[in-house]
């Protein structure tokens, strides 16, 4: 999640931050912000909603005077992207101010806890309460705002990387890291001295110097001017900081080494799954807690039925979810597009729930669907993955992915994010409505942990897929088959091969094949086959065996150690085992490289594919 960057020197900050912010655009955002502290030892701080071109503008007529410096750019995850709850924050004394990336998951005790102790809060975000304990344990303890750091760090539970000013020591830079990541970038300069830069990558730093420490988890970095660099562990026990040198370019750094975004986002999927699971699955307690259900719980008790309304990729995960929930929350669910749903006269009942799946939050059919949803006196809860988007304010609850910007057209990490979320959202549903014997329930629960470990293992061993890939440039038409989960798999298959390598692809499920589109197959239609050895394996087999013999080219995604599918396919790609309903996340990874590799081996633009926008605020 997105940006900070941070400067303690010789030189003005203000220039080095600000263009530090703008290198990492790339990363999306929504709000962004500076704190400077003076020559004369006054401590300021400029935010502002929207680009970092606001927040210059904002500034232009301000002192922005000062050679230590920290700015950030938000990608809200706790509290709408709004001035206020944009960084850096102030602690209550204005001491202290900090910027931050990740989430504290234990923000809510520890802001109660020092309400109780009478600390007042102005923003909406757990980072506010981070830089509150700061004070309050510098202020408890007697002790210098490094220990502080050390000791109030240790009791988060969650994801961060922080840098800190202290008013009362302008010759001191702090920061500190654990899951998410922090670069130190060790500079000379123009007298021969020391000079530091903080980045959340390289990128703000490259243009300065190439050598660099990347901060290890849990450690804490103190940046002295006359000191130098200092690091230590939670512990307070001294490490060596090692040095690297930096040997890539400033494009390469931006999509963190991976040639597009896409690629960059699909590697992701494990970790930015890990994030949007942690605090909801809690597996030592066997338990799934949704907080925008908790507070609504007998909407979705009493729900005669769940429409989903959607477009595009997200319809996709929605229909995955549709399975999920019936299976195991025992309500009807109807999946819709959108468009469709809000141009006809829809029955909508006032105990119908209606779920708004969407990535960005601003499409505008979607957002269209839910308010003519509203209108007819439908509880709207909303899935999106940017925070404080259209849809997320126009919904009365809803659970956010965070998965992180997804920058590439064409979607994948937000995909596997909307798909496990809606299991999330099954299982929470299903554990108060008892539709799940508790064997059952513990065991998708434990089975979904080992989700993201299961992907990071598909993603190892479909890595060939781009030597391959070339093989099918030639190929005019794809059919993407699948039964069951994986039906609405095929059809995310065919749209990501549609969308970025500009082949004619459908989706079906496999049995409908022979009442037409079999027509279509010869020697030169690849089809690619989901299946996984569960659920309807015996049916696929004699799919295969259909397309096989008229001829059409095989490959298949199969459970590792099956040996059936794979004598029959041209090509095969691996998954591990899993539960039925949970396949589709981890099938997902092989289509989503082989689309990825044949719009390379094309020569197409991956990242941004002709004719589509990331958001489609029109209708
Ligand atoms: C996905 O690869 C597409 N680019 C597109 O179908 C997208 O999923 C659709 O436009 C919906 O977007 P949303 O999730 O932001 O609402
Ligand atoms: N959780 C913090 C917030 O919502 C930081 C988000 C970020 O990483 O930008 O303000």
């Amino acid at each position: 999640m997105c940006g900070i960057v941070g400067y303690i020197g010789e030189q003005e900050a203000y220039p080095i931050l600000i263009k530090g912010l703008h290198r990492l655009e790339y990363r999306g955002y929504d709000s962004a912000g500076v704190s400077l502290i003076n020559p004369k030892g006054k401590l300021s701080v400029y935010k502002a909603t929207g680009k970092v071109s606001a927040l210059e503008e904002k500034c232009a007529a301000e002192d922005l005077s000062g050679t230590i410096g920290i700015a950030h750019t938000r990608w809200a995850t706790h509290g709408e992207p709004n001035a206020v709850n944009a960084h850096p924050h102030l602690s209550g004394s204005g001491n202290l101010s900090l910027v931050h990336n990740g989430i504290i998951e234990n923000y809510k005790s520890l802001r109660s806890m020092l309400e109780k102790k009478g600390m007042s809060f102005c923003s909406d975000t757990d980072t506010e309460v981070l830089v509150q304990l700061i004070e309050y344990t510098q202020q408890t303890y007697h002790c210098d705002v490094y220990t502080a750091v050390q000791r109030a760090l240790k009791s988060v539970v969650g994801a961060y990387a922080i840098a800190l000013l202290e008013k009362a020591h302008p010759d001191q830079l702090i920061c500190a890291r654990k899951g998410s990541p922090l670069v130190i970038g060790v500079g000379t300069d123009a007298r021969g001295g020391k000079e530091f830069y903080v980045g959340s990558d390289a990128t703000p730093i490259i243009e300065y110097t190439n050598q660099v420490v990347y901060l290890k988890d849990e450690e804490i970095a103190l940046m002295d001017r006359k000191g130098g660099l200092e690091v230590v562990n939670l512990s307070n026990i001294k490490q060596t900081p090692e040095m690297h040198t930096l040997q890539l370019s400033l494009d390469e750094l931006e999509k963190g080494g991976y040639p597009h975004f896409m690629l960059k986002e699909i590697w992701e999927q494990p970790n930015a799954l890990r994030t949007c699971i942690r605090g909801r699955l809690q597996v030592k307690d066997k338990d799934v807690l949704l907080s925008g259900i908790q507070d609504h719980k007998e909407k979705f008790l009493n729900a005669r039925r769940i429409i989903i309304c959607a477009c595009g990729t997200s319809w996709h995960s929605a229909l995955i979810g549709k399975y999920f929930i019936e299976e195991a929350a025992q309500i009807p669910v109807e999946v819709e597009y959108a468009s469709e749903f809000r141009y006809r006269n829809p029955v909508i009942y006032p105990d119908d729930v209606v779920i708004a799946v969407s990535q960005s939050g601003e499409t505008a059919d979607t957002l269209a669907a839910i308010q003519l949803a509203e209108q007819k006196g439908a509880f709207l809860y909303g899935i999106c993955n940017v925070i404080g988007s259209s849809i997320a304010r126009a919904t009365h609850s809803g659970t956010y992915l965070h998965v992180g910007p997804e920058i590439g057209v064409a979607s994948t990490k937000a995909f596997t994010g909307q798909v496990i979320t809606l299991c999330l959202l099954g299982l929470a549903i299903a554990k108060e409505k008892h539709t799940l014997s508790d064997e059952m329930f513990h065991m998708l629960v434990e089975e979904l942990q080992r989700i993201p470990d299961k992907m990071q293992w598909t993603l190892e061993h479909n890595k060939h897929i781009d030597q391959f890939a070339q093989m099918f440039t030639y190929c005019r038409n794809f059919l993407f088959l699948g039964r069951g989960y994986n039906y609405p798999l095929a059809l995310e298959g065919a749209l990501k091969l549609k969308e970025i390598s500009y082949i004619h692809a459908e989706g079906y499920p496999a049995a409908e094949m022979k009442h037409g589109p079999i027509a279509l197959v010869d020697e030169e239609m690849p089809v690619v086959f989901i299946a996984p050895k569960r659920g309807m394996y015996e049916k696929v087999v004699s799919n295969i065996q259909e397309i096989k013999s008229r001829k059409g080219k095989i490959i298949s995604v199969v459970t590792e150690g099956d040996k059936t599918v794979r004598n029959m396919s041209d090509y095969t790609f691996v998954i591990p085992d899993t539960r039925d309903c949970f396949v589709p996340l981890l099938a997902v990874i092989p289509l989503q490289l082989l689309s990825y590799y044949v719009a390379v081996a094309k020569g197409r633009n991956v990242d941004q594919p002709r004719n589509l926008a990331k958001s489609v605020t029109v209708e």
